[in-house]
């Protein structure tokens, strides 16, 4: 088993780039045909969310548009529960159809930030897209409409997920080794 070793922590290789690639293109085929004919404002959460972004909208088709926000709730492996703006929204959402792209769903507490927001000013449609998911550690309203794939609570790194700032770059995904 493949294992990456980031500042303190020890990494084994969870979900293989291809497996990570293949799930991928399928969710932007999905939304394409979802979306068909009406123009979609897609919001990618930075920074986890980029490398998820550029994949999913490279095999989407059809009309659309890309924000960026970026928030901060995490430190190390734990997230801290409050939620900090640090790049807010730039695009006018009133009475669009928005499609939130997210690195991975935990708490909740992140995503429901940027659905409120975007629902303040004015969207008429949210939906959350998320390359992971823990449901078992989900505490917020919001369940998401599109997901790549449902994992157990263990801590995450690569492709675009972190740990302290490091191991994003790697396109496929580690998770925590137990010692
Ligand atoms: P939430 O607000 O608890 O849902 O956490 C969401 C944010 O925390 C995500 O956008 C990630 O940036 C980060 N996060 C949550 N779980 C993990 C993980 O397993 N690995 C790396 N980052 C994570
Ligand atoms: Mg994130």
């Amino acid at each position: 088993m493949e294992v990456i070793q980031l500042i303190d922590k020890a990494f084994e290789k969870y979900l293989d780039k291809s497996q990570i690639q293949y799930r991928v293109s399928e969710l932007g085929m999905q939304l394409s045909r979802v979306f068909e004919g009406e123009q979609v404002l897609f919001v990618v959460v930075l920074n986890g969310a980029a490398f998820f972004a550029v994949d999913v909208l490279k095999s989407f088709r059809g009309d659309s548009e890309l924000s960026f926000v970026k928030f901060a709730s995490y430190a190390g492996t734990r997230s801290t529960g409050a939620v900090s703006e640090l790049i807010g929204l730039e695009a006018d959402v009133k009475g669009r159809k928005v499609v939130i792209l997210e690195d991975i769903l935990d708490t909740g507490r992140t995503i429901e930030v940027v659905v409120d927001l975007l629902k303040n000013e004015g969207a008429e449609q949210v939906q959350v897209c998320t390359l992971l998911y823990k449901p078992s550690q989900n505490e917020s309203s919001i369940t998401p409409d599109w997901v790549g794939f449902e994992i157990s609570k263990e801590f995450v790194v690569g492709y675009g997920l972190d740990y302290n700032g490091k191991g994003r770059h790697y396109p496929s995904i580690y998770k925590l080794k137990e010692t």
